[in-house]
């Protein structure tokens, strides 16, 4: 058994989304295993934290379960969990996750073992959206929650008092000891999630939520220690990484996710020194690497509104290539890759040592297995599953090797 998974549907002894050949293994990057400290993730290629905004006071339940079920069914090497928020006002939405008490504990365990049932590994993001806090879930609007509907407008925080946007929350600048609460506030979220099982933590520090409004001179107009000059500016960042890598057992990986770059300079490579750019992001990760993070996952934008976005494919990957390069640190890309075939080729390029995917995940829960076909890697697909790949195992009358259940078979292919 794992979790209420009983062991005949447990695809743990070969995942879902390995390769059966070695060679192919030995071939291809995207197929062969991650590992940092006491895990290894069995691909490379992950599910990118996507909120759902579908939880009732922070708790995740039975939608949460059939989502992250049905990813890691199929085979990623990592399934992200959404943005939880460490505090209640620091959701995004009044239906965002959260984990900023031990009752959210049990709830996010079940998710877990329903991974872990699969041969995946869970990780989780641990957030606090800052000034753009009490919003409505994308899928109903875009406007600021009111009281009466579950939001908290008049308690939305950030670096200043200046809003995201005219629809948002006008922030209440926060104090030197509300940040050292927050700190703490994040420690105790990711000793939760340790006691849930997870085995992969992300510090959200992008997409202009807290942690990166603070980073960032576009938002953070501070004249304290925690605002001006570059130093100042990551200090709260560096606090929360600090503190939660000392929390956080030593033998787990934490990664962390920036936004390289915030586009205010139309050059994503462009320097931005007084607001937020590149070069201020490899020199963060450099600081992180010396804390012992083990991936810089790097995303881009979020902090500033009206800026025009890059729509090419694979357009971060640039900004993980750089990272990697300056900071000696690994990295994770993420951002319209939706080939095998690119993500294999950023892996082979060295711009990456991990893959995440979002939106491809959503289109196609199978997309770790449609790029494994794309790749020609002979790929094990959940027993359950076999029937859609398996070439004819009929008449066998005799009782199978129990060991064998399910055994891969080349895959040719999918409707
Ligand atoms: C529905 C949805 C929810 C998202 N929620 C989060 C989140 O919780 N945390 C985060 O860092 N990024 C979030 N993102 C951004 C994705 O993780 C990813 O970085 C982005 O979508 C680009 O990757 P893609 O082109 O593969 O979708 C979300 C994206 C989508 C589409």
């Amino acid at each position: 058994m794992s979790g209420t998974v009983p062991s005949l549907a447990a695809n743990i002894e070969k995942p879902p989304g390995t390769p059966i050949d070695p060679a192919d293994a030995e071939r291809v990057k995207l197929f062969q295993p991650f590992k940092q400290k006491s895990v290894t993730l069995h691909n490379r290629l992950g599910v990118s934290p996507m909120c759902m905004y579908s939880s009732t006071d922070g708790h995740l339940n039975d939608f949460h379960i059939l989502h992250y079920g049905s990813l890691a069914l199929k085979g990623p090497g990592i399934v992200f969990i959404e943005a939880s928020a460490v505090v209640p006002e620091g959701r995004i939405t009044p239906q965002d996750s959260g984990l900023w008490s031990d009752a959210h504990i049990s709830d996010l365990k079940r998710v877990v073992d329903v991974i872990k049932s699969q041969g995946s590994t869970p990780g989780i993001q641990i957030a606090h959206a800052g000034r753009k806090a009490s919003m409505s879930p994308p899928f109903k609007g875009d406007y600021l929650e009111a009281e009466a509907d579950g939001g908290w407008p008049n308690s939305v925080v950030g670096p200043s008092d200046n809003a995201y946007a005219p629809h948002y929350a006008k922030p209440h600048a926060l104090t030197v000891q509300e940040i050292k609460q927050l700190v703490q506030s994040f420690v105790d979220a990711a000793i939760r999630a340790d006691k849930a099982g997870i085995e992969v933590l992300e510090i959200h520090a992008a997409h202009g939520y807290l942690l990166s409004s603070f980073f960032s001179g576009n938002s953070n107009k501070r004249t304290d220690e925690y605002g001006g000059s570059f130093e100042n500016r990551i200090r709260f960042g560096l606090e929360v990484v600090k503190a939660v890598r000392d929390a956080w057992p030593d033998h787990k990986p934490l990664w962390v996710r920036i936004s390289c770059a915030e586009y205010v300079n139309p050059d994503p490579m462009g320097s931005d020194p007084d607001g937020w750019d590149i070069y201020q992001s490899c020199k963060l990760a450099a600081e992180f690497k010396k804390l012992g993070v083990d991936v810089v996952d790097c995303s881009s934008g979020g902090n500033v509104q009206g800026v025009k976005y890059p729509s090419a494919p694979m357009y971060q990957v640039q900004f993980s290539e750089a990272v990697r390069r300056e900071a000696g640190i690994h990295t994770a890309a993420v951002g319209l890759i939706v080939e095998g075939t690119d993500a294999e080729q950023i892996l082979q390029k060295n711009q990456a040592d991990y893959i995440l995917a979002a939106r491809e995940f959503l289109r196609d829960s199978a997309f770790v297995l449609v790029s494994a076909q794309a790749l020609d890697v002979n790929i094990k697909f959940p027993n359950q599953y076999e029937w859609a790949v398996r070439k004819a195992r009929r008449h066998n009358t005799t009782k199978p090797d129990e060991s064998k259940h399910g055994s891969a078979v080349k895959l040719t292919s999918i409707p």
